[in-house]
């Protein structure tokens, strides 16, 4: 079919593109969903070697071969290998360069100390345990049936689009992987037989996670420092945490306890507070083991944390009050934007282990007053189990 919606080109074929128009609330139900979905996504570096059926690949892969590319050249190859001795000859082989990374110098200190907390090392022994490994190469050039080159154009986006699809597939089907980049990966080429235009990109294993898999504790940055509204501010479309107009409250009385917006003003009480309660806050809902605090800091740390906290509320970016019975510290709450689609704002709140018989009551008394004063319409604030 010729299109006049192309009148630029007598050579293309067009055909109808043909997709149903979802209703707002549904597309917002899909979008929350998926996003749940790959915020559980994480690089494992510890298979198990349960086979994972061949077809599953092929279906990522064919998954990832629907990724845009330039000039539609689909510029990449994904080599399949779940045989052990060529798992066994890639492992070596990347621990040859590999060792030399860590253990003589060729890797940067500073690289080294960025990665320090992944816990990686020379050692690869998960490129035999994973069942299957998939490289994914990307063709520099192509080569015609006449043997001359032809230029491919945008390779590395390509086939860095192709790999985020291929991930997302693997993942959503239940399995995991590892994005792995050997360093230098160049004797993929010879040990896969591959041709001179292929270069090696990425190397992901794919299988299960091994029983009692880890993963380092790491934070993903909210939406606010990966977003940027564009015009911003007034007359932008830049929607503040809440409406201009709302006066924040600066206090307020609940059961047993009261609330005075954080500041550096509560450093030792706050400090003592949470830091005799490490174990207590970390089974307090809304702060599971994956948060990366409370992890034991200095008082210098904890000031500048309050001088952050103060500094989102003056900025009404966030609102952290300090729950106090008294003069004594006996917790926090935190109202933040939230990360999730579904919910307009994130709510959580600790008290101090000696003080756990309020976690219920601060509960209650909080979930009614943001109902009732705060603007939000879908905060999420962790449930208490027996809070009714
Ligand atoms: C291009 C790229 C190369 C990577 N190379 C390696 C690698 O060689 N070894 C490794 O253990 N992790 C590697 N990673 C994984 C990152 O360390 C990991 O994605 C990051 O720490 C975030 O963790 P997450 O994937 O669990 O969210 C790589 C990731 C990317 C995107």
């Amino acid at each position: 079919m010729v299109s006049d919606q192309y009148p630029h080109t007598d050579r293309g074929e067009f055909v109808p593109y043909d997709r149903p128009r979802l209703p707002e609330a549904q597309m917002r139900e899909r979008a929350a969903s998926f996003y749940d979905l790959m915020a559980k996504r994480r690089s494992i570096r510890t298979f198990s070697t349960d086979p994972v059926p061949k077809d599953l690949i092929e279906t990522a892969v064919r998954t990832a071969g629907t990724s845009p590319s330039g000039a539609h050249q689909q510029p990449w190859t994904f080599v399949l290998i779940s045989d052990p001795e060529t798992k066994r000859r890639i492992r070596i082989a990347a621990e040859e360069e590999e060792r030399v990374n860590y253990l003589d110098g060729r890797m940067p200190e500073d690289w080294q100390e960025e990665i320090a907390r992944l816990g990686t090392s020379w050692q690869k022994p998960y490129l035999e345990e994973a069942p299957w490994i998939v490289v994914l190469f990307e063709q520099r050039y192509g080569i015609d049936p006449d043997g001359s080159r032809r230029k491919h154009y945008y390779v590395k986006e390509s086939v860095g689009i192709a790999a985020g699809t291929f991930i997302a597939a693997i993942h959503q089907m239940g399995l995991a992987t590892l994005t792995h980049t050997p360093s230098p990966m160049a004797f993929l080429t010879k040990l896969l037989d591959r041709p001179q235009n292929e270069r090696p990109a990425i190397l992901f294993p794919v299988g299960y996670p091994a029983d009692g898999t880890v993963v380092p504790r790491l934070e993903r940055k909210p939406l606010a420092e990966i977003l940027v509204d564009y015009p911003s501010g007034p007359g932008g479309v830049h929607r503040p945490f809440v409406p201009d107009d709302f006066a924040v409250p600066e206090s307020f009385a609940g059961p047993g306890f009261h609330l005075e917006p954080l500041g550096p003003q509560h450093n030792e009480r706050d400090h003592e507070a949470w830091m005799s309660s490490i174990d207590h806050i970390r089974s307090t809902p809304g702060f599971g083991p994956s948060n990366d605090w409370p992890s034991p800091m200095d008082l210098d740390a904890n000031r500048s944390d309050l001088i952050g906290h103060a500094r989102d509320f003056e900025n009404r970016d966030g609102f952290t009050y300090s729950i106090l019975d008294g003069d004594d510290v006996i917790g926090c709450v935190y109202i933040y934007p939230s990360t999730d689609p579904a919910h307009d704002a994130a709510v959580s709140s600790w008290v101090r282990a000696t003080r756990a018989e309020m976690d219920d009551v601060v509960y209650r008394s909080l979930s009614r007053w943001l109902e009732g004063s705060w603007p939000f319409t879908a905060p999420h604030y962790a449930g208490r189990t027996d809070a009714g």
